[in-house]
Formats: C-alpha cells, structure tokens, sequence
C-alpha cells in the first residue's frame, strides 16, 4: 500500500492515549527523558510493557545501550513537562523533579503511575524500535487526572 504519510498520522490520531515520560541512565551519561504517547501494557505475568522510539531520535543511541528505564505516567497539570521533553535535542533532566528508582533511572515527582523496568526486549520495527520491559516495581496515586493526547493536541478527560 502507498499512502500519505499525513493523512496515516492523522488517522491514528483518532486513537486517544495518555502521555508519558520514558526516562533511562547509562553509565558515562546523564539521565535522559523523551515524552512518549506509545506505551502500551503488554502482559500481566510476566508484567511488561512495552513503548516505541524513532529511530531518528537523538535518544536512540542511549535506549539502544540502556538495560532499564521508567515510565513515568504524566497528570494533567504536566503538560509543560510533556513539552519540555518532546523537544529535539533536549532530554535533560536537570530541572525536573525526580528521585532515582531501584533499577537506576529517574522516577518523575507526582507522576500519576511510575513503572521500573528492566529491559526484556529491543525489537526493530519499520522506523521505530520497539522497546519492552518487565515491570520490577511500581507505585500508582490514588487519585488524579490523566493528561491526555488526541489528534496532535492535549484534550480535558471527559467527566
Ligand atoms: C504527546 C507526544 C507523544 C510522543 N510520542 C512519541 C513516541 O511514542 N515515540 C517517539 O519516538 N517520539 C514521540 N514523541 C516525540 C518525542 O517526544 C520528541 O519530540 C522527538 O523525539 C524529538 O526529539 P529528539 O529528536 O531529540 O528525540 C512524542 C511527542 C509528543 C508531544
């Protein structure tokens, strides 16, 4: 099939998601976050997710060397986050909120849901790496509202 690569985008965009940050630290680097909206769960035993990264990213040679990383689950009063991270170029942490997790990398303050993983598989995929990890630890608030992203923009959760 030829297609739009525009009007592809513009139909997946139909398909609402949350946002996270996808954070990992290698040794030699500093930790590093990028905005993702492909996280997906995968499986409850083993429990794993899984996320999918451009390989045109500046992250991507981190992601192909981390053996961990964290998906911290973005609130709604997290948009500037979301934003400062989707930026080329600029995946620093040094101003963000964070605290270090039991596999090494950034946990994000007052993310509605953080999950640790260990890297369980890196599969390539098209234009994209598929990254998949197993959960090792997990902390979810109670209470809060998602960020949500719907056809290139952010959008208030419906009552
Ligand atoms: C809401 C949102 C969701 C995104 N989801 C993804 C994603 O799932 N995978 C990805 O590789 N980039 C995603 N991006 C783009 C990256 O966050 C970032 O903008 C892009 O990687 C450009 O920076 P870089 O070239 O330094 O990586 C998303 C951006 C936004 C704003």
């Amino acid at each position: 099939m030829t297609h739009d690569p525009r009007a592809l985008r513009n139909a997946f965009g139909w398909f609402a998601t949350g946002v996270a940050i996808v954070t990992t630290k290698v040794a030699g680097k500093d930790p590093i976050g990028i905005t993702v909206n492909s996280f997906s769960s995968v499986s409850l035993d083993p429990p794993l997710v899984l996320w999918c990264l451009d390989k045109g990213s500046d992250t991507i040679d981190t992601f192909e060397a981390c053996e961990a990383f964290t998906v911290n689950i973005l609130s709604e009063d997290q948009k500037y986050l979301s934003n400062a991270l989707a930026k080329s170029g600029d995946h620093s942490l040094a101003e963000v909120a964070t605290s270090t997790g039991e596999n090494g990398c950034p946990r994000i303050e007052e993310a509605l849901a953080v999950f640790e993983c260990e890297l369980y598989a890196r599969h390539d995929a098209g234009d994209h790496i598929i990254l998949i990890g197993q959960i090792k630890a997990f902390s979810s608030e109670q209470e809060g509202r998602p960020l949500v992203y719907h056809r290139g923009g952010y959008q208030a959760l419906g009552a």
